[in-house]
């Protein structure tokens, strides 16, 4: 039997092989929906069908797999095949760790064949900016700059000055849209600017001159709400940026956002006052609601974290990204109201933590751990996303070693859903599959590692948590309170 990740649909051998070097013909179906296609392998011959280019690719992914564990005749066989969630994610933190476009370009390469379809690019945070803006030049000459590298275990003291030029970023977005994977940018904000604000200060509450992050953490500046030139500068960055990106979602961010300045800003106090909001939670909705307008009139929608949604004002159409379980009222009063979410809880979906922690099984566990939340929350999900920090990796091969096959667990999830979930089956299949990492030239985790025993996982944890001190844990946990 041939192994496939993710599980097709239907999938029947029928007797006979063909050559492997037997002729693919491919031919559109325009029946089909976008992204479901056709095999048929029989009289030596090899047919892909499909309704649109995105389901082409997708039989070739599958074709890719099956020519692996079949180097000289495939069994005839009937494939049809086609995803359960419109939105398949896999994200990547080009914020705390610079990776150049070759080595994302890998990523996307590898995604594409587990039919991953949409690029969560992290471009922004506290310790980077990486883009550079024709509107906002000091972006990319002090944002994007940083006094050496002090995450965790890492010292390094040489300045930093990495960020992608407008060129790389077309470059990098159609080299994606060729293999079916659009691409997400996150700006994120109001919180995770400290970057933005080394080179702009006068856009936080106070206007304190701060310097572009070198440590791990949450900090206390953030955009103030209660200027017009915040609003008046996401909207021109999001203008200059938007031409670069194509597809249908923008990432607007809006975790881990401390309220601490909020409280003692008159800007702030007036802009509650005239919008009638009572708390800061919802200042934060109203915040997010205006950029969400600015870009659902350019034709976007819109995501945000789900710590955006605790105001219970967040307008229906902004989509959450579920990744704590805090407060699920907040979740439950956005579905009502016919809001759509993203299954990529952290422990289901986080893979920068060893695998000790958040194994393979867990990342398989993503469609069980939207269950918990009842079938509304299902009802309401439109895909799923894996997660790839990188406060603590800064090598590729580290990266991919994280990623895979963690990634490929949670593609699964998206595309087949709950059809044939079953995770010794998935690891049987993986298994059969995981030839294709070498071949991609992925430093994918070997099996071994997929479930790490506990002696392994006690090291793996005290590994990892070793990159924080206590103190820093401490404010980390009282900061998250505050948001
Ligand atoms: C997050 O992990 N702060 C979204
Ligand atoms: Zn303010």
């Amino acid at each position: 039997m041939i192994s496939i990740v993710p599980k097709p649909v239907k999938m029947q051998e029928t007797g006979g092989t063909v050559p492997s070097s037997a002729e693919t013909v491919c031919a559109m179906d325009e029946s089909l929906p976008e992204e479901a296609y056709r095999i048929s392998i029989r009289n030596d011959r090899i047919t892909i069908t499909a309704g649109s280019e995105k389901g082409l690719n997708y039989g070739k992914a599958t074709m890719k797999q099956v020519r692996l564990q079949c180097p000289e005749s495939i069994p005839c066989m009937e494939i049809e095949d086609a995803p359960a969630y419109p939105y398949r994610s896999f994200h990547m933190d080009c914020a705390r760790h610079f990776f150049t476009v070759e080595e994302v370009k890998k990523m996307i390469d590898t995604a594409s064949l587990f039919k991953l379809n949409s690029f969560h690019w992290h471009i922004s945070d506290d310790q980077g900016f990486r883009i550079e803006s024709e509107a906002f030049p000091r972006l990319q000459e002090i944002s994007a700059k940083r006094k050496g590298d002090h995450f965790g275990k890492f010292s390094s003291d040489p300045e930093e000055h990495y960020y992608y030029k407008r060129t790389e970023v077309k470059d990098l977005v159609s080299y994606a849209a060729e293999r079916g994977v659009d691409i997400v940018p996150e700006i994120d904000m109001p919180g995770h600017v400290t970057a933005i604000l080394a080179a702009y200060p006068e856009l936080s509450c106070t206007g304190a001159a701060v310097e572009v992050g070198t440590r791990q953490g949450i900090f206390p500046d953030i955009f103030c709400p209660g200027k017009e030139e915040t609003f008046d500068f996401i909207e021109r960055l999001w203008d200059d940026l938007l031409p670069l990106f194509p597809g249908k979602y923008i990432h607007i961010g809006g975790d881990e956002s401390p309220k601490d300045r909020w409280q003692t800003c008159p800007a702030c106090k007036k802009r509650m006052e005239e919008e009638g909001l009572i708390n800061f939670q919802e200042l934060q909705g109203y915040m997010e609601n205006r950029i969400a307008k600015h870009l659902e009139a350019k034709g976007k929608q819109v995501i945000c974290w789900n710590e955006a949604a605790y105001g219970k004002n967040l307008e229906n159409n902004v989509n959450i990204q579920m990744w704590t379980e805090d407060r699920e009222e907040s979740i439950k009063a956005h579905i009502a109201r016919g809001g759509h979410i993203i299954l990529s809880t952290m422990m289901n979906s986080y893979c920068d933590y060893p695998y000790g922690f958040i194994s393979l099984k867990s990342l398989y566990g993503q469609l069980e751990a939207g269950d918990r939340f009842g079938q509304e929350y299902m009802d309401a999900a439109i895909g799923t996303e894996c997660l790839c920090w990188a406060e603590f990796i800064n090598t590729p091969e580290h990266l991919e070693e994280m990623a895979w096959p963690r990634f490929a667990a949670s593609a699964e999830c998206g595309w087949s859903g709950k059809n044939g979930h079953d995770y010794k089956d998935f690891k049987r299949r993986l298994t059969d599959v995981f030839p294709l990492f070498a071949a991609q030239n992925i430093n994918a985790a070997p099996p071994a590692d997929w479930e790490p025993g506990k002696l392994k996982t006690l090291g793996q944890i005290k590994d990892f948590f070793g990159n924080f001190t206590k103190e820093e844990i401490d404010a980390m946990k009282a900061a998250s309170k505050r948001v």
